[in-house]
């Protein structure tokens, strides 16, 4: 599917077709705030990814459920698997809840020739968090500490690769970083917590 593509409208009634009514909402509120989002975007080219721009950005840890994102799919009449195929593929989308602070540890080339695996392991260290078996020694990877303070998570490139090795903190980007400066960086969060 083509996530530029407008919708075809939300299903009406109970149609062939129409799976909305499977759906059971455990949170009507948040289901609600749901069907207005697609009633705003249908139509509008790119309304998928408004729409779970939408949500996640609504969600407290930003990120989507697996249930909300069966309603989009029973509401849209866009089948599951393509939605999932576009919140995989978009790095903007998340599928686990987010840290109150998120370091975001660019890994395309320019960042790794100027140490950026180095930084991802210090910070990982310094947050005490583990790799999972499958992300061990991985270029790409998300963790959140138990607590809920940070994510760390890695992307391919910001387009700003004159300024290797680059960090994005709480979307604030960060060039020219080294260790020292990134855990200063940390430490001030945390400080700012304990004020
Ligand atoms: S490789 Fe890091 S910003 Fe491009």
């Amino acid at each position: 599917m083509n996530p530029e593509s407008s919708l075809r409208g939300p299903s009406a009634g109970a149609g062939a077709g129409d799976t909305s009514s499977a759906v059971n909402p455990p949170d009507s509120v948040r289901y609600a705030f749901i069907n207005e989002a697609i009633a705003r975007s249908t139509g509008r080219p790119g309304a998928l990814l408004g729409i779970l721009e939408a949500v996640q950005e609504r969600n407290p840890r930003k990120y989507l459920c697996a249930d909300e994102l069966s309603y989009i799919a029973a509401k849209t009449n866009i089948p599951l698997s393509q939605i999932f195929s576009v919140v995989t593929f978009y790095a903007l989308f998340n599928l686990e809840p987010q840290g109150d602070h998120t370091i975001c540890i660019c890994r395309g080339t320019a960042c790794h020739t100027r140490g950026s695996r180095t930084l991802l392991e210090s910070v990982r260290l310094e947050l005490g968090l583990e790799e999972t078996p499958g992300q061990a020694g991985a270029d790409k990877l998300t963790l959140t500490t138990a607590d809920g303070r940070f994510t760390i998570r890695t992307v391919a490139c910001f387009g700003q690769c004159a300024l290797a090795p680059v960090v994005e903190l709480d979307h604030r980007i960060l060039g020219h970083m080294n260790e020292r400066a990134l855990a200063r960086e940390v430490e001030g969060l945390e400080q700012e917590r304990h004020e």
